[in-house]
């Protein structure tokens, strides 16, 4: 079994101030880095230049989830920047095992996201090509929606997948992750949490925690 982390997304955060926002997740496991292009999914955020300097002054490491177009061109310069983990969505790369080859080899851990509608069968076999995969609990592209709990059945699946391959690869969920939903995930066999509206509606080092002891008590064990 992997160890549960906590991934706070920035998009619920202050974008103005930035740096002082990373602060207040210091004691999370990593940042979630939500890159949208107005084109894969309807909604802007920020773009290379940006999410640099979020890698300079971060005190944790960076957990880049590209919801962008084309991203066998543009994902391997988010690794370039030092990125931790880059995860592209299936839907938007032409040669996933391709580009997450080129991911690793740049230095970053590689992921693999799934939209809610996405089957994840045609990724099991790939299993030990990628090093997470996400699978979407919400529809990407804004934050505050509902968790939709009928795609945990992936998260089994994922589960088995890992055990038959004997790989420790990442399962992240992402979207209405609260204290309330994170254990329904944390059954399922998910091992790495992105919360954004969950940690920044209150005090973020307390929800962390919060979200870190429900997420224990549900942990599936395997
Ligand atoms: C949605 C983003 C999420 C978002 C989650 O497309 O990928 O990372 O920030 O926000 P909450 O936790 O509010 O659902
Ligand atoms: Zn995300």
């Amino acid at each position: 079994m992997n160890p549960q982390r906590i991934h706070p997304s920035i998009l619920s955060a202050d974008f103005v101030n930035m740096e002082s926002e990373l602060q207040r997740i210091s004691t999370a496991d990593s940042v979630h880095v939500d890159v949208m292009d107005n084109h894969f999914v309807p909604n802007l955020t920020f773009g290379p230049q940006m999410v640099s300097r979020i890698q300079d002054v971060s005190p944790i490491p960076l957990d880049v989830h590209l919801m962008i177009s084309d991203a066998d061109r543009w994902a391997p310069g988010y690794a370039e920047i030092g990125a931790a983990s880059v995860t592209f969505h299936a839907e938007a790369a032409a040669e996933p095992v391709k580009l997450a080859r080129r991911l690793r080899e740049i230095g970053s851990r590689a992921g693999i996201a799934l939209k809610p509608g996405t089957a994840v069968e045609p990724y099991l076999e790939l299993l030990p090509e990628f090093d997470m995969v996400l699978v979407m609990t919400v529809e990407p592209g804004f934050g505050g929606q509902k968790f939709i709990s009928e795609v945990m059945p992936k998260l089994r699946l994922l589960t088995e997948a890992r055990q038959k391959h004997g790989t420790q690869t990442w399962l992240q969920v992402d979207g209405g992750v609260t204290v309330d939903t994170i254990g329904i995930a944390a059954e399922a066999g998910a091992d790495i949490f992105v919360a954004g509206s969950a940690v920044y509606s209150g005090d973020p080092a307390e929800q962390i925690e919060k979200l870190r002891a429900s997420a224990r008590q549900h942990s599936c064990g395997v």
